[in-house]
Formats: C-alpha cells, structure tokens, sequence
C-alpha cells in the first residue's frame, strides 16, 4: 500500500516524465492578490501566466500546492468533522499547460496516471463534462473509450451558463473555464447517487480530480475575455486520492490522518480512535500550522481571526474530550512527522509555531470554561422564547459568547448544532451593531461606566482634594460607593472589577480633556490598582480597577496614592493647552475657539476652528509666544466666582461645555484666562519648553496641533537630533554640511539621468535597425510590427522614424509598455501610402486593448493598456495589412 508521501510523490514523478517542470508549493497567504483570503488552489501561483502577464522559461507545471478553504469564496470550515472529506487545509496536486497542451492530452494523461500507473480499476471511474462541451465528449468517448452512460453533462442551468458546477473560478475574478471531474464508485454498498443524480451528495460517488480547461478572464462585471491561449489546470485532493488508494472510504482513515488522531488521542487521553473531535484536532493543526509557518498570527480581523477561529474551535474539542490545559501546540511535532519532509519550512519554524499556539491557547483557556458554563446552561433554557420550542441561542447570548469569553460565533453556533439548536444570528448582528454604535458615542462622549438615578440619589458628591497645593497622596478615604455594572454593591471579592466611589479623594476624574489619574487604594489586607478614574453623573469621582485581597467592604477607610509622575507630566500639558489656546487666538484671530482637546501624560491634542492649514511661519509664531509666557514664569492665579462674573472678569468659556453656577477660572499672568476644573501647574516656568510636533485637518474648519511639553519636549528634540544625525553619518558628512552634500548628490543623480536617458535612445537606435532586418515583404511592401519596451512615446516615433529610413516602402507599427499602459506609433509611406492609414492602423490595435489613437495618413499615435490581449493582436497587424492591400 502506498503510503500518501509516496502518492504524492509519484504524482509528480508521472508528469515529469511527461516533460513538467516540479514547482513548489507557494505559501497560504497569495503574494500580492487582493482577490484571495487564502491560496484556494493549485493554480493560484500560476494565474498572471494563465493571463499571459507572466512568462515561465516551462510551458508545463506539477505541483503539491497547500491550500486553505475557510472564509472567502470556497469555504469548508463549518463542514469539517462533520464529513468523510472536509477540510480546512488540503494538499492539491495538480498538472498544468500554459499555451502548451490542452483537452486531448490533459485528459489522456490522466487517465494513463490512474488507470496504468495506479492501477485502477476503470470501471470504477466515470467523468462529468461541461454540457456543452462536446470535444470533451469525443476524447472520453472515442481516445479514452469511455461508455456514453458514463460521461454525464453537467451545467444547463437556466441562462446562467456560467454558475455551473462545471464551470471553475477561482474568485470573482480571474481565470476561468469548463472542466471536466472525474469521480470514483466507492461501490453499490454505500448510499449516494452518480452526479447530476437527486442523490449525488452521498458518499457513493467522490469527486477525485477536476481538470479545468482555462479558456477565459472573467472581469467584475462578468464579462469573459479569451486568455491569450488555452490552458489546463488540474486539481486532486492529495487526502481523497489517498483514500480510494489506500482502499479506505473516509479520509480521516488515511495514514497521515492516522498519525495525528492518534496523537491527539494520547494528548487528550482519549480511548476512541472514532471520535470526532480528534479528527477536528487533527484536520485543524494542519491549517493553523501552515498558516503561522505562512505569517499570520491570530488577530481580531482578516487572515488572522480566520486563524483564531480555526484554534479555538480546535480548543473547544480539546475541551470536549476533557482537556482543559494547552495541548494544541503540543500537535505540531507529530505533523512534521508526517509533512515536514515535504515542506521543509515546516520543520525550520517549528518553535515558532509551538510558541505561536501556545500564547492563543493560554489566552482562550482563561474564558473557554466559563463560556462554555454560559453556553450550556442557554442550551438546557428554551423556556425564554416564545412558544419555548424554537432551540435557538439568544443573539444576546452569542453576544456575551463572543464579547467578553471570546467565542466567534461560528464557534457558538457549532456547540449549538450539535445539540439540534441554531443561533439567532440576526439577534447577534443586532447586538454587534450596538456595540459598534456605544463604541462610537464612547470614544466622543461618555463615560465608561453609568450610574442608575437610584444609585445617585445614594452618593454623597465626591470633594476633589487636588486642587490646592500639588496633593498626590491622601488617608482616611471613605468607601461610600461599590459600582458594579450601574448597580451598587455592598462588598468586593478578590480579583473582582469595579468603579469605587469615595468621599473625598486625590484621584482626578477625567474631564475637560485631561485624563483621569491612575494609582492604588490600599488597606491593611489588600489594595485596589486603579486604572482610570472617571467622572460618574457629572458628580462623583469614579475609581475603575481591580480589588486584590479580602474581601472589601462598603464605609472601609482607604488610603490612596496616585501616579505623581503621571500627573506632573499630565499638568504640564494641561498649563501648556491654556497658554497655546491663547496664542492661537493672537495670532490666527478670535475665531479660534476649542473643538476638542487631550490633555495627557505624554503630549497635548487641542482641535480649533479655523480655515485654512495653519503655515510654518504662524506656527513658529505660536510657539515663540507660549514660550515667553513661560519664561515670564508667571504664578498660576485661581480663583472660585459666580459664572456671570467670571466671564465679566474675561474668562474665556468654552462653546458647548456645561459649567455650574460657580465656576473655576485659571489665570496666567496677564496673557491667559479661561474657565478650567483641571490641574495645572504653580508657575508658567515649570512646564520647561514647549515644542509642536505638527499640525493637521481632521474636519471642514477644524484644524489640529499636537504638541509636548517639558521632559517629553527634550526627547523630541533629542530624537531629531539623532536622526539628523544619523543623515549625516549615512551622507559622510557633519550635520551642519549634511544639506549641502545632499545637494551636490542631486545634481549628480540628474546629470546621471540625463546620460542614462542618451545611452537608452542610442541602444533604442540600434535596435531599430534590428528591426528593420526583419521586416516581412507583402508584395513589395516591407511590414514591421514589433513591441520595444523601455521608449517612451517621443522615443517611439524616433524608431518609426529610424525604421521608415532604412524601407523606403514601409508599414511600421512599434509598442511599448510601462506600469501597465501601452503607447503605440505607426508610420506608413512609399507605396504603402493611399492603402494603408497609419490613423487607421493604430486605431486597429488601440481598440482591442481598451485605448485610442489617430494621426495622419503618414504617422500616428496612441495607446491603451497592457492587455494580455496585446500579443494576439499584434499577430493579427499583418492579416489585417494583407486585407488593406489586397
Ligand atoms: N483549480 C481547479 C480546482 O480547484 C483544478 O478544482
């Protein structure tokens, strides 16, 4: 018995010797197509040559092309484990002609390969075709001597010819064409009809091998265009043939399977070779190996959480089978036992795959447990529906699944299954979108967490105690609120998350732009590490982190310390904001009024109304400004008054912003004042240096500065200084000559251009007179069509030109191609002249290539694209000069 190494192998064995040339697999991942999630086929590497935009130095190919079938046109995932022959990842092997061989020989080789080489037994196989392809039928018929009831047309499907079975596409573009497949009788003993039968999905009749004949490049529109010429590409799934030859039915029952079921079954401890969710184990290690081995790593989107997906649906048999512990990686030693000869990337990215694995595995193991608790019990529940009998999963459930235990839905939905239930996916796309839509309030608006009126009523308000003298610690903090969701709780157990409320605290909450401290509250047995601090209900100070300790009770007194450097860091940029805001006002005028503005640790964000790009010029000016007022080192003056009197005082309010009946205002000397509740700096001077780092739109009207402050302001400075630099260094020069021995490069490159430029139209030249050698006589006539890439359309007319010179009675029609457009001239003259029209000639071949052109009965010009199409019809010039003359 041959094992599938072997089968792989002597399938390309059997079309070399048929003059093919071995060509490796390509990676999952297609370079450069944007048409394609994953390489879906064997062709995929080869589609720019079936579209003539590539050429090979071999017109034949073999190949055992790695393929995945999850998301994207041709998707297996939700069939694997399910069926005798789905799979995530597959190996194809597959013949290929590129111009070279077409029906007769495909179909010819084929059959030698099953019949002689593998010894098939012919009677077992039968063909499909495309309906109308009768040349197919003659050649299965007549050459092969294949019986007529064994040869079923398939595809007449009601004015759509080309939606048919037998009609393969890769995706919904590129190339196309009819194909033939060629089935194998697994015997009368197992249910299921022939193809194009009522029962053709049963297992009796398995597809083996498709050979496409590739006539056509479909367009988005649909359209089909003819290759440049007819091609062959074939497919056979590696693990279906090795089936049939290893006299199994299923392809789980293949060596290579084998191998890995039993592997999975010592990881997960499992007696039964037959249970399903080994073959999902081991089917999966297969696509998410090669996959990493490729470049993806599991990601929330795209490639990467078709990956994710594939793990975790792994996991979750793992987990059936009762293993709760990472063991997935623990996969990829007994796959490269069996594939890593074949694909030696395997077996050299080995740790990095574990490794890979390993890391999603830990991730999932946290939430996996509890979302299947979650899940379960839904499953037992079907008292929530209306009539009770309808078994689906809540859309708010597969939510929960999904958002906060990271199960994808097609994970949900697969659990769902197999206890005869379905989830309400339009339930759960309602709830995604909510989520998107408070994602996009959040980021602009509101808070993290809200508070019921209930709970309101219950809080004593919070007193901020950082708006003195720098404060950044402070005892004796009274717990008087535990948040959990908009619920107020009494205690909170260790690990537990919350927003804490107290009555006094250090702790800014973020508003007006600056962000809320982080630090920790602490007692004697325990302390909680706050994250963010938020304002709740415009009140009260939220403290948002994680208790670890004993349990926490409601009226404990805590002692709370915040992240002083942070907020040195963050108050700088807060002064900073003021003074800018001011100058801006200065110096682009009093339309300048706040939109929006980050005051954070590390940089301040301020959005403004104004019209046009703010210049380099206006935004030295600015900067020089706000860096006099810190010199001026001016004290901060604030003061508490009555909103009225604030604004009498000159304090600058912010359009849209909710101010109280008493309100803060924040003075600098005499250069800013403004309506303000955060923290800022003692004096002007402590904020050091202040730097933009740019300016940019984010709306109509709206524009935006970025800029750093103090500490951060000398990094900035540092780091272009390095870079600097690191120019010089690369130019050889010091920094202060760097420019100028940049300039002396400039010159040099041009004057290189320019001899460049004179060398090409010299060689161009005597490629011409090349040409003119090979000119076909048409009675007298001497005709030159030719494709002469590297001349520009000046550089083209000169060629025309030099050929026309040598045959003084001539029709001379040049190409030439770059970055995917055609220019073409023609010229005509002697006795060519008055038959033929130069205009007409360029018009000939400009058409077929999507462009135009036109001239005089002499010379003419266009262009189009850099159609496959060109070649052909450049091959059609002379006949269509034959006919002009005749
Ligand atoms: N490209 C063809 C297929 O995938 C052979 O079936």
């Amino acid at each position: 018995m041959q094992s599938s190494a072997e089968i792989r192998q002597s399938f390309l064995d059997f079309f070399k010797s048929k003059g093919h040339e071995i060509v490796p697999s390509s990676p999952l991942v297609p370079g450069n197509d944007p048409t394609l999630l994953f390489t879906n086929a064997g062709m995929v590497q080869f589609k720019d040559v079936f579209l003539g935009a590539e050429k090979r130095s071999y017109t034949r190919a073999v190949s055992s092309q790695r393929c995945v079938r999850a998301g994207g046109k041709h998707n297996d995932l939700d069939q694997v484990g399910y069926t005798a022959r789905h799979h995530t990842f597959f190996e194809m092997l597959g013949n290929f002609s590129f111009g070279d061989y077409f029906k007769h020989d495909a179909i010819v080789y084929a059959w030698e390969l099953l019949t002689e080489v593998w010894k098939l037994p012919k009677e077992r196989l039968l063909v499909t075709i495309y309906h109308t392809d009768d040349e197919a039928f003659d050649i299965w018929h007549k050459v092969v001597g294949l019986p007529p009831e064994r040869i079923i047309r398939i595809g007449d499907n009601k004015g759509a010819p080309y939606a048919s079975d037998n009609f393969w596409q890769m995706a919904d573009t590129g190339p196309c064409g009819p194909c033939t497949e060629i089935f194998y009788d697994h015997g009368a003993h197992i249910p299921g009809g022939p193809p194009g039968s009522p029962d053709e999905d049963g297992d009796r009749f398995i597809e083996i091998w498709n050979n496409v004949f590739m006539q056509f490049d479909r367009a988005a529109d649909g359209t089909l265009t003819p290759l440049p010429a007819p091609c062959v590409d074939t497919g056979m799934g590696l693990e279906r043939v090795s089936a049939v030859l290893q006299h199994v039915h299923s392809n789980y029952e293949i060596d290579l399977f084998q191998h890995l079921i039993k592997a999975a079954a010592a990881l997960t401890g499992t007696a039964d070779l037959e249970n399903k969710s080994l073959r999902v184990i081991a089917d999966h290690i297969r696509a998410c190996a090669f996959l990493i081995v490729d470049g993806v790593l599991p990601s929330n989107e795209g490639r990467g959480y078709v990956l994710r997906r594939i793990i975790r649906r792994a996991l979750r048999h793992g987990y059936m089978l009762g293993r709760k512990q990472p063991f997935f990686h623990q996969m990829v030693g007994p796959l490269i036992d069996m594939m890593g000869q074949a694909y030696p990337e395997l077996a050299a990215k080995r740790e990095f795959v574990e490794g890979a694995l390993r890391k999603e595995e830990e991730r999932f193991a946290e939430t996996l447990e509890n979302g299947m608790k979650l899940l379960e019990s839904a499953l037992k529940d079907d008292t929530s529906h209306a009539g009770g009998a309808s078994k689906t999963v809540p859309g708010q459930i597969a939510f929960t699944l999904y958002d906060t235990y990271g199960f994808p839905v097609d994970l949900t939905a697969d659990v769902a299954r197999e206890h005869g239930w379905s989830v309400d996916m339009p339930g759960f796309e309602a709830e995604m979108e909510q989520q998107r839509e408070r994602g996009r309030k959040g980021s602009q608006f509101e808070n993290k967490a809200s508070l019921s009126a209930e709970a309101i009523q219950q809080l004593p308000p919070t007193q901020f105690l950082g708006h003195g003298a720098p404060l950044y610690a402070a005892d004796d903090l009274k717990l008087v609120g535990i948040v959990r969701g908009a619920r107020l709780v009494d205690e909170l157990g260790d690990g537990e998350e919350a927003t804490l409320v107290l009555d006094r605290t250090p702790f800014y909450a973020e508003s007006g732009g600056q962000v809320g401290d982080t630090g920790v509250l602490s007692t004697g047995y325990g302390r909680f590490l706050v994250r963010d601090t938020i304002k709740l209900a415009g009140t009260f100070h939220g403290h948002v982190g994680r208790w670890e300790g004993k349990t926490l009770r409601l009226g404990e007194a805590l002692h709370g310390e915040i992240d002083a450097a942070r907020r040195q860091a963050t108050v700088l940029n807060h002064s900073a904001t003021h003074l800018m805001h001011a100058a801006l006002r200065q110096v682009l005028g009093t339309h300048v009024t706040q939109k929006g503005s980050l005051v954070a640790p590390d940089r301040l964000r301020f959005d403004f109304s104004h019209f046009q790009p703010v210049g380099a010029d206006e935004l030295r000016q600015i900067e020089d400004l706000v860096n006099a007022e810190i010199r001026r080192n001016a004290a901060a003056d604030v003061r508490n008054m009555a909103y009225k009197d604030a604004l009498d005082f000159g304090a600058m309010a912010l359009f849209g912003e909710k101010y109280g009946e008493h309100v803060r205002v924040m003075k600098f000397g005499e250069f800013s004042t403004e309506l303000c509740g955060g923290t800022h700096v003692g004096r002007t001077g402590d904020i050091g240096l202040f730097k933009i780092l740019g300016e940019s739109g984010v709306a109509s009207g709206v524009r935006r500065i970025e800029a750093v402050t103090g500490a951060g302001a000398l990094a900035f400075v540092r780091e272009e200084e390095r870079r600097l630099d690191e120019v010089a260094e690369l130019l050889g020069s010091s920094a202060g000559d760097a420019a100028d021995k940049l300039r002396q490069l400039f010159e040099r490159q041009k004057r290189l251009e320019r001899e460049l430029e004179s060398f090409k139209a010299k060689a161009a030249g005597a490629a011409t007179a090349q040409l003119a050698e090979t000119a076909v006589d048409l009675g007298g006539i001497r005709l030159v069509v030719a494709r002469l890439d590297g001349l520009d359309a000046k550089g083209l007319r000169e060629g025309v030109d030099q050929i026309k010179a040598r045959l003084p009675d001539s029709i001379v029609l040049l190409a030439a191609g770059a970055d995917g457009k055609v220019s073409l001239a023609a010229g005509v003259q002697g006795a060519a002249l008055g038959k033929v029209k130069a205009g007409d000639l360029v018009g000939f071949v400009a058409r077929q290539i999507g462009g135009k052109g036109g001239g005089r009965p002499d010379m003419a010009q266009g262009g189009g694209e850099d159609s496959p199409q060109l070649p052909r019809v450049l091959d059609e010039v002379r006949g269509w000069v034959e006919q002009q003359l005749a």
